[in-house]
């Protein structure tokens, strides 16, 4: 079996029967692959295989949810399904608390990539038009600093995301909203809910944003 963009969707629904986190592994996708073009990478398949780690990195959550198991249980399974090395190294690296160091830029790109990707999406559903394409870098920037917003979402994870990958939080935000932009309807950012994302067939490739 190919360890492509297909499979990688076909490993998350078979873990993953949570909606919300199948849209957030979309979104998330869709980042990594705006952040690997951001960098210069121009090469289709790498470019897939940068969003395929954004596809993979939270599929075991659902299932092993604790600290103790979420990433670590993942790890194993990709090994076990033979995912390449830098897939599997890149999918731990998205955690603190594994302590796996991020070297490579794919390594730091879903560190930059994971928490964004939801507090942009948090900032769209809170304006009346509930569409990510209405939302000002600005107001990012600054609901970062409102603490009681969107509390879920670790904002030291976003600081330290934008520190490594290198780029200054406005740059590196309004990257993330484009590229949301270009599967809003599909992950519910469109102004409407999203429609269910169902095992089969695999979402269509989000479009460069
Ligand atoms: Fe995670
Ligand atoms: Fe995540």
């Amino acid at each position: 079996m190919s360890h492509d963009r297909a499979a990688a969707w076909s490993l998350l629904v078979e873990f993953t029967p949570s909606q919300p986190l199948r849209r957030h592994a979309l979104s998330v996708e869709a980042t990594m692959r705006a952040l690997a073009r951001s960098r210069g990478v121009t090469d289709p398949v790498e470019v897939e295989t940068w969003g395929v780690v954004g596809l993979l990195h939270d599929f075991d959550y659902e299932r092993y949810p604790t600290e103790q198991d979420h990433v670590w249980r993942g790890m194993e399974i990709l090994r076990e399904r033979g995912w390449p090395e830098p897939v599997i190294r890149a999918v731990g690296a998205h955690a603190f608390y594994t302590g796996i160091e991020r070297i490579q830029p794919m390594e730091k790109a879903i560190l930059a990539a994971d928490e964004l990707s939801g507090f942009v999406g948090a900032c769209a559903l809170v304006r009346p038009s509930k569409r990510v394409a209405d939302v000002p870098v600005e107001s990012v920037v600054k609901r970062m600093k409102d603490k009681a917003f969107a509390r879920s979402v670790d904002r030291g994870y976003i600081t330290r995301g934008a520190e490594e990958w290198g780029t200054p939080l406005p740059e590196l935000v309004a990257i993330v909203i484009r590229a949301q932009v270009a599967v809003a309807g599909r992950i519910g950012l469109d102004g409407a809910p999203a429609e269910e994302l169902a095992d089969a067939p695999t979402p269509p490739e989000p479009e460069a944003g």
